[in-house]
């Protein structure tokens, strides 16, 4: 059977809830993916942040292979080894208690969502239920995540959201003081910002929730979910700063580009949960666990946590030189291998630009072209990507 894939065709089957680029794909290598006509993309976005080591990497494809034969799904009704193994690990490198697994970033933000307010009422403070987030934020588009997301762009529409959510204004330390009381349950911090235009949380501000949560007892949950993995040169992007948060939510990468994601809680949560009251049939899939561990290995043993600290400056300071030249940049934010250059249009005007020179970027928060490579991007990988800006940059003038 012949099949036509082409944006005709998407429009005909499917709802038209994503604005998919004109590139039907056959595989990935490296850095690169393939299309249909044979033609070769440089890759900067790598599955939106999840192709930590790229595609087709051997020891990820190797586990995933190895553990099907196995057994592909059981179900939590069973005790699964790697599921054991890639906890044990995210416990070692957190220092944290306790690991539950679920399938996507979204349902982590759920499950820490749900047990912020359990562990408040558990604390028998029964007005304890309310969740902070922070302006400009991301979570996710359940409805308890998508209630923190406090974008209207992700909400118009959608109502009524979940009650007892709130937003404090990004890195504003009076705004946090005023919303913060004993009511509240949790607050909700991307320490870098991805889908809001990669910005980060300032030490003050997280000095100051420090205060705060000592004074008035909520829990800080840090989601990890696109600066996790070792993406900003630390395995948890919330390790540059001087905290240790109680809830960690982490997903994209962590399942070696299959679906999965996890809450890593302190000790303080650790008893929360009873059995039946939270789960999930897929969550923690054995394929996906045994090519998480695979990632996280890799990691380490290649120590991609420096490579991306040097490739993110070296593209930084390629980027700053292309500010001189060219007065459409405006900014250019970078945390390790998490990019966001601010653009004088919108930032989608680039992604297309870039198509046409096979270089595959990503427009996020209107203005911001946002670069997400994998953490093996080599220096020629990232020269091609600069190269492809420079030009486009120039020819628009
Ligand atoms: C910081 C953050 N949190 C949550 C999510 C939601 O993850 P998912 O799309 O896997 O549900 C995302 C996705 O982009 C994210 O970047």
């Amino acid at each position: 059977m012949t099949c036509d894939i082409n944006n005709e065709m998407e429009k005909q089957l499917f709802f038209h809830n994503y604005a998919r680029l004109p590139l039907a794909i056959t595989h990935g290598e490296g850095t690169y993916l393939y299309s249909t006509d044979g033609s070769r993309y440089l890759d900067m976005i790598s599955g939106i942040g999840v192709n930590a080591l790229g595609y087709g990497d051997s020891r990820i494809v190797g586990a995933i292979r190895e553990q099907a034969e196995k057994v592909i799904h059981a179900s939590n009704l069973f005790m699964l080894e790697p599921q054991f193994k890639l906890a044990g690990k995210l416990l070692e490198i957190s220092g944290l208690s306790k690991v539950f697994f679920a399938n996507s970033g979204t349902e982590a933000i759920e499950a820490a969502i749900k047990l912020s307010r359990k562990w408040a009422f558990l604390s028998g403070k029964a007005d304890k239920k309310e969740i902070l987030s922070l302006s400009n934020c991301f979570h996710g588009r359940t409805y308890g995540a998508m209630s923190l997301t406090a974008k209207p762009k992700y909400l118009d529409g959608y109502d009524p959201l979940l009650p007892g959510t709130a937003n404090v204004s990004f890195n504003d330390t009076s705004d946090l003081k005023a919303k913060v009381s004993d009511k509240t349950a949790a607050v909700f911090v991307e320490f870098v910002q991805g889908e809001g235009g990669i910005h980060t949380v300032s030490h003050e501000f997280i000095n100051v929730l420090k205060t705060l949560r000592e004074k008035h007892d909520f829990l800080l949950v840090a989601d990890e979910i696109q600066a996790g993995c070792g993406r900003t040169g630390k395995f948890f992007s919330y390790m540059h700063f001087d905290i240790s948060p109680d809830l960690v939510c982490l997903a994209k990468p962590i399942g070696g580009g299959l679906p999965l994601s996890a809450v890593i809680g302190s000790s303080k949560v650790e008893d929360v949960f009873a059995a039946g009251n939270h789960g999930t049939t897929f969550g923690g899939n054995p394929v996906a666990c045994a090519a998480g561990l695979a990632l996280v290995d890799a990691i380490y043993k290649d120590n991609l946590m420096e490579q991306a600290v040097e490739t993110g400056k070296w593209i930084k300071q390629a980027l700053d030189a292309l500010a001189v030249k060219y007065s459409q940049i405006k900014e250019i934010r970078q945390y390790g291998l998490m990019i966001g250059i601010t653009v004088n249009r919108d930032a989608s005007y680039y992604v297309q630009e870039a198509l046409k020179k096979k270089v595959l970027v990503n427009a996020t928060s209107g203005d911001v072209v946002r670069l997400l490579p994998p953490l093996t991007a080599s220096r020629e990988e990232a020269q091609q990507c600069i190269n492809c800006l420079d030009e486009i940059f120039s020819e628009e003038t």
